[in-house]
């Protein structure tokens, strides 16, 4: 198996990408392009209806230069705003779908030899774009191995099938459900374990720089090298607290551990983590015992 340097991705039309996955927190799109128009809209109208406007602002200041300033830079930080918010817009829309797709491509690309993985586990799947990338590798290699997502919403695992189903890969994957702070598995089971956008929503309830939620990142992160086989290989991709991934990436004595170049995504940087769980784990006398959980 191993983990790859270099990967190859696999390009594909936003449009088949929506057909599939459709948007996800279409809420957050329609809110911020809500508000671009209406600044947008705004700013138009201060530039149309300048010397009015002005007159407006002169009947509360009383000095003709102040209030022309006023209205002037009133419509300037509209009209900024309006770019700031249809920027943000795209940038979402962009992240949500067609960079999430290549990132999961990238995420997949990094594992050496997908033919002979028997067991592969996708953490938080959601709609299943990375789960779907990983089945799509297994039926691509001839390999015999499954890809188990997992997400805590029923309805999500149902949708998830769906669209495993839209990708012809069905037979690959099953869904369950469940709670990734003690996953329904046992240790050592999976080759592989993936997760895509979803360590920093673990423990978001504390408040996402709280200790609370920091410890339940890592907890979770203990979790995923806990069902991990000896030499199996971990992929993480995620926009926030990668140097806290590293650092007990380290202390749980992770070998090969790789950390990609800064993409940004929604806004932020994010960042691929691969790493290999170390064949020797068995503690015997003169042996080291590594304990994956906190
Ligand atoms: C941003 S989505 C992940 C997207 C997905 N990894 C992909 O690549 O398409 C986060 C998902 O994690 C799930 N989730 C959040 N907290 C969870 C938990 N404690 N246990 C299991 N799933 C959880 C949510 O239901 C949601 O579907």
């Amino acid at each position: 198996m191993g983990i790859k340097a270099n990967t190859v991705t696999t390009k594909r039309e936003w449009r088949q990408i929506y057909a599939i996955y459709g948007m996800e927190q279409w809420q957050t799109l329609l809110f911020l392009l809500c508000h671009a128009i209406f600044f947008s809209l705004s700013s138009v109208v201060f530039l149309f209806y300048f010397d009015p406007i002005c007159a407006f602002f002169n009947s509360f200041l009383s000095l003709g230069a102040a209030a022309r300033f006023a209205a002037g830079f009133s419509g300037a930080v509209l009209g900024i705003s309006a770019v700031c918010l249809f920027f943000a817009a795209g940038n979402f829309f962009y992240s949500a779908l067609p960079l999430h797709y290549d990132m999961a491509q990238r995420m997949v690309g990094s594992v050496n030899d997908w033919s002979t993985v028997k067991t592969a586990l996708d953490i938080g799947c959601g709609r299943g774009i990375l789960l779907n990338a990983v089945a799509t590798q297994l039926k691509k290699t001839g390999s015999s191995g499954r890809v188990v997502g997992l997400d805590r919403s029923k309805r999500t695992t149902l949708s998830t099938l769906r669209t495993a189903n839209m990708e012809g890969v069905q037979e690959y994957v099953t869904c369950r459900e469940g709670d990734v702070r003690s996953l329904p598995f046992g240790d050592n089971y999976f080759d592989v374990v993936v997760s895509g956008v979803f360590f920093h929503t673990v423990g978001k309830e504390y408040g996402p720089r709280t200790v609370e939620a920091a410890a339940e990142r890592m907890r979770v992160l203990g979790e995923m090298v806990r069902v991990l086989k000896p030499d199996g290989v971990g992929v993480v991709w995620d926009l926030m607290h990668v140097p806290e991934y590293v650092q007990r990436l380290q202390d749980l004595k992770m070998e090969d551990i790789r950390v990609s170049e800064r993409v940004t995504a929604f806004m932020v940087s994010s960042h691929i983590v691969t790493f290999r769980k170390p064949s020797q784990h068995i503690a015997g006398p003169g042996e080291v015992r590594l304990d994956w959980r906190c």
